[in-house]
């Protein structure tokens, strides 16, 4: 089939790669001419596993990418995977979705074929009844369900895993206006190995919202549980490595420490508790798990000051800046409110990530970035563990370069010796 992705981000570049090694011919729209070039070049604008070989495999072949949104004309299927960003009450912001609707709009009144519009991108339930159908009805002077099909095909991809979990989903969810659309993409997918739900639009954008927000109730709950252990002198990893082995919990999501981060789990929650408030409920539970993730690295920093008395003067390693491990982004990243503590409270900060380095540049222009754990680690008063980088397992020696050798971990990662002063978030 003929399919078209328009957004170039993990999302959009993840479904055109992947959609392309399944044979179809693709064609991914980004209105950033860099990413265009990035892509046609075989050089993946993301940082993403396996994209890179997926790029040079099948550009010049079965995928390309342009500026030109009227190569939507010649396509089966239009995916729409541009941002929706949190607005400033949670909402989500449909400026993007909205430009692509109207794009798509003006693209189809012109089109001959039947097309249908899948919406990938993370929208709250009613969106796509309410606002992305009217858009594109409007300008394309069109009726959906009857001259074009429409389809919410909602995304469960981890970054860094992208490419792994498109092409081994536990499920593919379709939410179809009629089943004329729902039955068209469910053929570009029939390769895939996976249970396949066919349903309804705003119920496959509740599936998405409802997914994301259960992952992350898992892991404000395994934290709140921590905290109480810390207390108790209890190692909650030792708790919940019995508590998954209940079938019905499963043992994933249950990893205690400084909370998520990410361009996801943060978002959704948000947008989910900001639609419930605009349905006159009052999501508790949700919120709760906000407020949870919030105040872990508040907690950090209390252990910190604990250990270390007041941070004024003083030099503090920040050891992980990525969200998590295996990436080099730090949306919503957990070491953001924790190094904006410190600089509040006069400390002099000194950070060390594999990836994230340059992107965390951007947010705090006058930290010190250093090239390896150790050299950041040189001379510090304490150090902080944000992030679940597998080399930071292996840090022993290291720690040696301290002037004091404070670690307080907020993932579990750093094996306790005598010779430092350790102390874990939630254990
Ligand atoms: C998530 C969802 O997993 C994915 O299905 C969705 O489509 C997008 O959002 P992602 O944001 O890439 O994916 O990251 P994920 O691996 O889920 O981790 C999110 C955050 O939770 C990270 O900050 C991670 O450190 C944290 N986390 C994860 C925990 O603190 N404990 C855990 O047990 C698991």
């Amino acid at each position: 089939m003929k399919v078209c992705v328009i957004g170039a981000g993990y999302v959009g570049a993840t479904t055109a790669a992947c959609l392309a090694e399944l044979g179809h011919n693709v064609c991914c729209i980004d209105i950033d001419e860099e990413k265009v070039d990035k892509i046609n070049a075989g050089s993946p604008p993301i940082h993403e596993d396996c994209l890179k070989e997926l790029l040079q495999k099948h550009v010049g072949k079965r995928l390309r990418a342009t500026t030109d949104y009227d190569t939507i004309a010649d396509s089966d299927v239009c995916f729409i995977c541009v941002g929706t960003p949190s607005g400033p009450n949670g909402e989500i912001d449909l400026s993007l979705i909205k430009a692509a609707s109207k794009s798509v709009g003006i693209t189809l009144k012109n089109s001959e074929n039947y097309h249908v519009i899948a919406v990938k991108s993370t929208v709250v339930p009613e969106t796509t009844q309410n606002v992305i159908i009217p858009i594109i009805e409007e300008h394309s002077q069109k009726k959906a369900g009857a001259d074009f099909g429409i389809v919410m095909n909602p995304e469960f991809l981890r970054e860094g895993n992208a490419i792994h979990d498109f092409m081994h989903p536990d499920r593919v969810v379709i939410g179809e206006l009629d089943e004329r659309s729902g039955e068209i993409v469910a053929q570009l997918y029939k390769d895939l190995n996976a249970p396949m739900i066919r349903i309804d639009l705003k119920t496959a954008e509740m599936i998405k919202y409802a997914s994301n927000a259960f992952l992350a109730t898992k892991i404000s709950f395994s934290n709140e549980i921590g905290n109480m252990c810390k207390m108790l002198g209890i190692d909650v990893y030792d708790v919940m490595r019995a508590v998954g082995l209940d079938q019905r919990i499963s043992p994933h999501f249950l990893q205690a420490g400084v909370g998520f981060g990410g361009s996801c789990f943060p978002k959704d929650v948000k947008a989910l508790i900001h639609k419930a408030e605009m349905l006159g409920y009052q999501p508790k539970v949700l919120k709760s798990v906000m407020d949870v993730n919030e105040e872990q690295p508040e907690r950090m920093i209390c252990l910190l000051e604990r250990r270390a008395g007041n941070i004024s003067g003083k030099k503090i390693a920040v050891l992980g800046l990525a969200f998590k491990n295996d990436t080099d982004d730090i949306r919503e990243s957990r070491a953001i409110p924790a190094i904006r503590m410190l600089l509040e409270k006069g400390g002099n900060v000194s950070t060390y990530d594999p990836l994230a380095n340059e992107n965390m540049r951007a947010i705090f222009p006058d930290v010190e970035y250093c090239h390896s754990a150790k050299d950041a680690l040189k001379d510090a008063d304490a150090c902080l563990v944000m992030t679940e980088w597998e080399e930071f397992k292996k840090l022993g020696d290291e720690f040696n370069v301290m002037k004091n050798k404070i670690v307080i971990d907020g993932r579990k990662v750093i094996t306790p010796r005598k010779d430092i002063d350790y102390e874990g978030l939630c254990w």
